[in-house]
């Protein structure tokens, strides 16, 4: 048989999210028409000059911003026209978002913080994680008593106890020196490798950025691969 139902399907890269022709301009043009997919097990990073749209586009690809025009999709449905408790499931449950503002509980400790995400995904919080990002040591601590980078390091443990299917992550090292930077991103790539999940990252550090599977540089509107 040669017709094209007979060619096996790569059971390993199943397409996670699909981004289609996306444009979106705030005063002026970001970007247009912008198309990427991530696969499983499938690491991208965007890199770009400052304020040329790359946390604009991040914020698009895990649906917390409609663009213009253009689609998402995931699970090959357009996650913009999903209704909200489908999209309240999707970000609960599948997308795992780590913005440099982390959104961490304010007035409770590390380990509140920790345990409302166990609650919230039924997954226990790993030991080997806590010792991984370096905060076993100030999980009693009120958010306001940790530093910035271990503040982005709970984040990052909170986000991975759900066990999202994919991370987006915007600047995740961004408070971190460089050898606590490439330990967080360690647990990161392990994550993605383990749970077959895809991540995408935007970074200024083109070291971080060229350890993904892919780089792509946005610049004059376009997504340009570079690796
Ligand atoms: N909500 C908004 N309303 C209006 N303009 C916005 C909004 N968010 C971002 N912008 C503008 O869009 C442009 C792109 O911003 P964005 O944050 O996406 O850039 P960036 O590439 O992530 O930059 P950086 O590397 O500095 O984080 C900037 O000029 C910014 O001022
Ligand atoms: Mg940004």
């Amino acid at each position: 048989m040669t017709n094209s139902n007979s060619i096996p399907q790569n059971p390993i890269n199943k397409l996670l999210l699909e981004a289609k022709n996306i444009s979106h301009n705030f005063d002026y043009p970001l970007f247009e028409n912008i198309n990427l997919s991530l696969s499983e097990n499938e690491t991208i990073a965007i890199i770009g000059a400052s304020g040329c749209g790359k946390s604009t586009l991040l914020n698009i690809f895990c649906s917390l911003l409609k663009p213009l025009s253009g689609e998402i999709y995931f699970k090959e449905k357009n996650i913009f026209e999903i209704s909200q408790s489908e999209m309240l499931k999707l970000r609960r449950d599948d997308f795992g978002i780590i913005f440099q503002a982390h959104y961490l509980f304010r007035g409770f400790s590390a380990n509140e913080n920790l345990h409302i995400a166990e609650l919230l995904s039924e997954n226990n919080v790993s030991e080997d994680l806590m010792k991984a990002l370096d905060i076993s040591h100030v999980l009693t601590q009120g958010i306001g008593e940790l530093s910035g980078g271990q503040q982005q390091r709970l984040s990052i443990a909170r986000v991975l106890t759900k066990s999202p299917k994919i991370i987006f992550a915007d600047e995740p090292t961004g408070n971190l020196d460089q050898n606590t930077a490439s330990e967080v991103m360690k647990v990161m790539f392990e994550y993605v490798s383990k749970q077959n999940a895809g991540m995408i990252l935007v970074t200024h550090d083109e070291k971080i950025a060229y350890s993904c599977d892919k780089v792509y540089k946005l610049i004059n509107q376009q997504l340009e691969r570079v690796k």
